[in-house]
């Protein structure tokens, strides 16, 4: 065994693994990176397929994030955001409010409540260092904004069943995977769940399954939505609406690569809306163009999944990509009645006493504007928009193999979920280790990504090569086979 894999056995607790799976087998020792090809101690390379669990843009070593940070390092590193400002956060708090303008989309629906007043946009921006906290910052300002605009002292929450928000125990307390909070349910606070929409799965879809994504196919009177809406009537009538509605747009990661079907996260947000709940709109996972490759009218990119809808949340929390996948740092964007909530003298107390040592890092801040410089060059926007289509096809190849119940694509965010049968649907007990087993075929033929379940993951970085995306799906095919029969 390599003398650092030796090292890592005897020290090292990996997080979400089965250590003593983990201290049967050497790992796979990542030295290095060069777009999206990952180089081992002992030479071999691995195609990155979920872009080192989903942080990574732009592929490893990009050189403008390299030199973007190189020119910071000759400055500082990091200085305090307590009692400081520094030159590049502000300066990223202003590109990212400019990127997450979202302009009203025209409803593809009738609409009751076409006359609600326009939600108000983005202004403010609270940084943070990784997906968790930048929802737990968005859950305690809805919190205290509850409190001190409607005198509620015990908030309510929804969020959505399946739904992955983080590990700390706010962003725990909004998930629903049993398997992740059962440990610690005593510590949780109370967080009432509604239908995701997975049409896939769901009970109201009348479709027999067919050889293509669920939400192309399905049947149904949107009673996912009326669900929701029965929800949200039923707290109101409670006497206190939902404080915070905090959910995944477009498509829900952890829970297994569910994707919403057009037009869903509008209709809900304006329920959330009609009933004066806050929304926080997760996009740890779907940001930074991983959920779309559109462009908006005003020229500039989609980069956030709401834009798709033409939504504006109350607040929105970005994280993973942020950096380009360089480095672990997060922020909260947040509207401007919330901010002016925690305005006053300071004798009032009203400030958000909230933050972290770490708060609007420079070195953080640094790559985070290169990267948005990226996402805005031509040659990248055209790119991502090449890899969407090569995936849509190329995803094909993949309905030969009798174990895919479900090919769902979201921009360049992929979920293939395997089951038992594809006539009825029938999946493969968690036990079997199905998702598991076919990842670590892919991994021998140099493949790397990381099932969720019996779902496979696909979400490679922007720089993926045409021939490197087919190599991922042709290895994913041969990995079933191989695996499956
Ligand atoms: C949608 C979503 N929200 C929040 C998180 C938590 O982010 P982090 O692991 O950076 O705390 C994740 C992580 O996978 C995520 O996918």
């Amino acid at each position: 065994m390599h003398p650092i894999a030796k090292l890592d056995h005897k020290f090292l607790w990996h997080p979400f693994t089965q250590m003593k799976d983990w201290l049967t087998r050497e790992p796979i020792v990542i030295r290095s990176g060069k777009g999206s090809v990952l180089v081992d101690v002992k030479g071999r390379q691995y195609l990155d397929a979920n872009s080192s669990i989903w942080t990574n843009i732009h592929g490893h070593r990009n050189p403008k994030i390299d030199k973007a940070l190189r020119r910071q390092l000759e400055k500082i590193s990091h200085s305090s955001a307590l009692g400081l400002a520094s030159e590049p956060a502000p300066k990223l708090a202003a590109r990212l409010i400019t990127a997450a303008v979202t302009p009203a989309k025209k409803r593809n629906f009738p609409s009751p409540r076409a006359r609600l007043p326009s939600s108000p946009s983005l202004t403010k921006v609270f940084f943070s260092d990784d997906g968790s906290t930048a929802m737990e910052t968005g859950i305690k300002l809805a919190t205290e904004f509850a409190k001190r605009t409607r005198g509620i002292t015990k908030p309510r929450f929804l969020s959505l069943e399946g739904a992955y928000h983080g590990d700390s125990v706010g962003a725990s307390s909004m998930g629903h995977i049993q398997l992740f909070r059962r440990s610690c349910t005593s510590i949780l606070f109370k967080c009432d769940t509604v239908m995701s929409p997975y049409c896939y799965r769901c009970p109201f879809n009348k479709a027999k399954p067919e050889k293509a994504d669920a939400r192309s196919y399905r049947q149904c009177e949107w009673q996912c939505v009326d669900v929701v809406e029965r929800a949200f009537a039923r707290q109101n009538k409670k006497g206190a609406p939902y404080a915070l509605f905090a959910l995944e747009p477009l498509i829900q990661g952890a829970a297994g690569m569910i994707p919403q079907p057009e037009g869903w996260l509008s209709r809900v947000c304006e329920i959330a809306r009609h009933y004066g709940t806050l929304t926080l709109l997760d996009e740890v996972m779907t940001g930074f163009g991983r959920a779309t490759t559109k462009l908006l009218p005003n020229g500039r990119s989609e980069l956030f999944a709401f834009q798709r809808e033409g939504v504006t949340p109350d607040m929105v929390a970005l994280a993973k990509g942020m950096t380009g996948g360089y480095l672990p740092m997060a922020a909260t964007l947040i509207s401007q009645p919330i901010f002016d909530a925690f305005l006053g003298e300071y004798e009032e107390f009203k400030t958000f006493f909230h933050g972290h040592s770490y708060t609007a890092n420079q070195l953080g801040s640094a790559a985070a504007l290169a990267n948005l410089d990226l996402l805005e060059s031509p040659r990248v926007r055209k790119h991502r928009a090449t890899m969407e289509v090569e995936l849509q096809e190329g995803l094909n190849i993949l309905w030969k193999s009798p174990w895919v119940g479900d090919i769902r694509q979201v921009g360049l965010i992929v979920g293939v979920e395997l089951v038992k049968n594809q006539r009825d649907r029938t999946p493969f007990k968690l036990q079997d280790r199905v998702g598991i087993r076919v990842c670590e075929a892919m991994a021998k033929k140099g493949v790397l990504t990381r099932p969720i379940g019996n779902v496979i993951v696909l979400m490679p970085p922007f720089s993926t090569t045409v021939p490197q995306l087919h190599t991922m799906m042709t290895v994913l095919f041969e990995s079933l086979r191989e695996t499956l029969g």
